[in-house]
């Protein structure tokens, strides 16, 4: 069989607007990412994925499309993307894009339109509605002048496409394809669970993520799938979709990665999962029974990161349980995604300023609700400056970085061996040797109920999640450690990785 490339990359997600600003306005773009490639390629990593960088009033950081075509000037332009692409793949680095189906932004040319009484049948407008809740907090509904509700599952700038009109399939299908001749590798999607809602609209007693709800996980989404996965099939190069999918359970998400549709889904339930070895078990053994190729993800942009997610009950612990986890998930079999900055072991900022914050989710509470700045916070690329070399010299990020950014630096990391930035490039180094000699499988070894120690072929991964110190199973030789594993024990907050023959 012919292993596509996307089975076991490793795929590295830019936040586009906080990775590395080149133009100096304070905002990241298309060619600070440039600059930065060989550091990707360097890391290790065989992808990259770009958040949205279209033209947008950035009403949620660029999940607010006004034209699928084009780049938004605070980012560069098509021109900058075209090179972005050609570096990256002499790189040998692939290139995912986002693509945002579900709604695009109330500029957008179709709903201005539609403002105007031309075209309302490509949004979802009602004279009445419903009880349905923005996931951003508040109604779903925002009224017209003229009286009618159009619907907005996220913010008001973000009105919900009707994928019940053809007009729209093959909008997005053509969308498509405009990436597709400009050489990108595959797309990830957007809510891609979202896309259709139950006719009628009906109230509901909860918003959950089940497939089939009201609201979420439609039958009629996965024929958009199939068209998408034949286009994609179409054209050279083994391009992929990944989908954005949230649901309550894992078989639903099966449904998504039927081999007629796409090619991944974000596995949320490994990044949802807490410290526990009976937890993280739970999760691997469902993926691997459920889905025919899995993915892994601990962090990205709109979630707490990590590193300070593990730690919430035990201050202290999380840069050595973010390690664990890393290694552990770089051992299972299929792709993994990586958010970046936590390969600097960057901690969630708790404490931006409320004038600072940006996120709608922050906004649209009334502030209740922190939002997802705090993952967004631009990448300390040196130990000094006002922007920790983000942006050029003098000028300062879009989001505030806190002091102690520069000892996390790219700069401070560098050549450090105990550091975090070495570690995920150690490690990633080793995945890649090993990937031609392990199965695609694991099996699982004995172990007390505080850790896991599975095996793929010659490879042992070991994770001790509880406060004693666990045995090590059966092993040859040590080929990487999170910590010190002294007289065949390893201790809490610690994962290995062992060879036997
Ligand atoms: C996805 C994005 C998130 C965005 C939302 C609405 O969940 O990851 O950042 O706010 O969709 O587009």
């Amino acid at each position: 069989m012919v292993i596509p490339w996307w089975r076991d990359a490793v795929v590295y997600e830019i936040y586009v607007r906080s990775f590395a600003d080149a133009s100096g306005d304070g905002v990241g773009d298309l060619a600070g990412i440039r600059q930065r490639l060989p550091y990707l390629r360097g890391l290790g990593v065989d992808a990259i994925w770009l958040t949205p960088f279209y033209p947008s009033p950035m009403a949620d950081g660029g999940y607010d499309v006004a034209d699928y075509r084009d780049v938004d000037p605070l980012f560069g332009s098509l021109a900058d993307f075209e090179a972005l692409v050609a570096e990256a793949h002499a790189h040998e680095l692939k290139v995912l894009v986002d693509v945002v189906p579900n709604h695009s932004s109330a500029e957008h040319p179709w709903f201005r339109a539609a403002l105007r009484g031309e075209g309302r049948d490509r949004y979802i407008f009602r004279d009445e509605p419903n009880n349905w809740q923005s996931t951003f907090s508040g109604p779903a509904w925002t009224q017209v002048p003229d009286g009618q509700w159009y619907l907005h599952l996220f913010a008001p700038g973000q009105p919900d496409f009707n994928w019940r009109n053809p007009e729209v399939h093959e909008e997005f299908l053509d969308v498509l394809r405009f990436w597709l001749d400009r050489g990108v590798d595959g797309f990830r999607i957007d809510v891609a669970m979202g896309l259709y809602k139950e006719e009628g609209l009906p109230d509901v007693k909860d918003q959950s993520f089940k497939a089939a709800s009201p609201i979420w996980g439609r039958p009629e989404v996965h024929e958009v799938y199939r068209d998408w996965r034949k286009l994609l099939d179409s054209y050279p190069g083994k391009r992929m979709a990944v989908g954005e999918v949230w649901t309550d359970d894992l078989a639903d998400l099966a449904l998504y990665v039927r081999p007629d549709e796409l090619h991944q889904s974000f596995n949320f339930a490994w990044l949802q999962a807490p410290w526990s070895a009976t937890a993280f078990r739970k999760v691997i053994d469902d993926t691997l029974a459920t889905v025919p190729f899995a993915t892994w993800v601990l962090s990205n942009h709109d979630v707490v990161r990590h590193r300070t997610r593990y730690e919430a009950d035990d201050p202290g612990t999380g840069p050595a349980r973010a390690k664990a986890a890393l290694l552990t998930m770089l051992a299972l079999p299929g792709s993994a995604y990586l958010y970046q900055g936590e390969e600097l072991g960057l901690p969630e900022v708790r404490d931006l300023p409320p004038e600072a914050r940006q996120d709608p989710v922050f906004l649209q509470s009334g502030g209740t609700l922190p939002g997802r700045d705090g993952c967004r916070v631009p990448l300390p690329w040196s130990s000094g400056g006002a922007s920790h070399g983000f942006s050029p010299d003098g000028v300062r990020p879009w989001l505030p970085q806190p002091p102690d950014f520069g000892a996390l630096s790219v700069e401070a990391q560098n050549g450090d061996p105990g550091s975090m930035l070495e570690f995920y490039r150690r490690a990633l180094t080793c995945r890649r040797e090993l990937l031609g000699s392990i199965p695609y499988t694991i099996e699982w070894l004995d172990s007390s109920s505080d850790a896991l120690f599975f095996t793929r072929g010659p490879l042992t991964c070991a994770i001790n999640c509880g406060v004693e110190p666990v045995r090590l199973p059966p092993h040859d030789s040590v080929l990487m450690a999170t910590g010190p594993a002294a007289d065949d024990r390893l201790p809490p907050d610690t994962a290995i990785w062992l060879r036997t023959g």
